[in-house]
């Protein structure tokens, strides 16, 4: 199957490179929708951002900057997004009946051949695929942040997903110039947030007890291990929404309290401190996305 034209729905702190990365490096046509024009407004704005990024380093010239923002056409209308789309990429916030209710529309408005992928990073790929009658092109597509730079897709299968299904995604990731690994069984969290959400749910639970202060679990963990961002920032980075939501899901899947949330994560998420996405968490951020210096 031939996938030439792609929606990604939600223009979010992932969708956003998403669509970018499928019109840049894999030259598709891309339709990004988002609920509210703000939304779409700000993909666009963090998209052009980026690519000025790459052009200020000669990856891409300024004529290469214009025509891969041509190929994303951003739209408010689900069913103008998905009608002609091979491929789907939902990228909605992580909320379960949010993302089900996504998969049954989708599977009334996008034509029978179409892939529905999800990049979520913790909710079963066999549930969302148990809202349409299509279980066998359903997959985890999931991305990391950010999309432009991370090399990794992992590939999910639900309990139905056919291996065809797997192999065309596969070489979709390929195409944007993605490295993949199949993830054989439909398990919370798939491999890297298995392992990577309760790292950092832990580095809270250092800051919680007053073990050492925010900088020095950070610093920690950059010179100890040799992270690019100690596991604060690194929570922020994603968004301390989604750690959280993450941690949710494997203590409640999973059963284990090893996994079971630190109270100040979630004291942080009521607080709305979500890190880079809301400007502050553990640290503080500016509009377009860095790190404030001594925050
Ligand atoms: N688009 C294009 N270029 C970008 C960019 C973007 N969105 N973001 C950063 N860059 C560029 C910068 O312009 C900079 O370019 P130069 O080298 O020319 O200066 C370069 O990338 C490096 O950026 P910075 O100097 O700002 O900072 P850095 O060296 O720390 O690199 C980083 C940034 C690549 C994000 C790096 O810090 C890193 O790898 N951090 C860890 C990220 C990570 O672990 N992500 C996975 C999170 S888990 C997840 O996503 C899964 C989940 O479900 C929760």
């Amino acid at each position: 199957m031939q996938i030439k034209r792609i929606a990604v729905l939600g223009a979010g702190l992932m969708g956003h490179g998403i669509a970018q990365v499928a019109a840049q490096f894999a030259g598709y046509e891309v339709y990004l929708r988002d609920v509210e024009q703000r939304f779409l407004d700000r993909g666009i704005a963090m998209i052009k951002d980026s690519l000025e990024r790459f052009r200020k380093k000669g990856v891409i010239t300024e004529e290469q900057k214009s025509e891969i923002l041509g190929k994303i056409h951003p739209t408010l209308d689900l069913e103008l997004a998905v009608k002609q789309a091979d491929l789907v990429i939902e990228a909605a916030p992580e909320e379960v009946e949010l993302k089900k209710e996504l998969f049954r529309k989708l599977d009334e408005l996008a034509p029978p051949h179409t892939i529905l992928a999800s990049n979520t990073s913790s909710i079963s790929i066999t549930l969302l695929a148990s809202q349409t009658k299509r279980p066998e092109k359903v997959c985890g597509m999931h991305f990391f942040n950010p999309p432009q730079l991370m090399k990794l897709v992992e590939i999910v299968k639900g309990q139905l997903t056919s291996d065809e299904t797997v192999s065309v995604v596969q070489e979709v990731a390929s195409k944007m110039g993605k490295e993949t690994v199949i993830v054989k069984k439909d398990t919370p969290g798939f491999i890297v947030n298995r392992i990577l959400i309760p790292a950092l749910n832990e580095a809270i639970a250092l800051l919680q007890e007053g073990v050492a202060t925010k900088e020095d679990i950070d610093k920690a963990i950059r010179l100890g291990l040799n992270w690019p961002m100690g596991p604060l920032t690194l929570s922020d980075y994603v968004g301390n929404d989604t750690t959280l939501a993450v941690c949710d899901v494997l203590f409640k899947e999973l059963g284990d309290p090893k996994y079971r949330p630190t109270y100040l994560l979630k004291l942080m998420v009521r607080a709305g401190l979500y890190g880079r996405k809301s400007g502050k968490g553990f640290y503080e951020w500016t509009s377009s996305g860095e790190l404030k210096a001594n925050s």
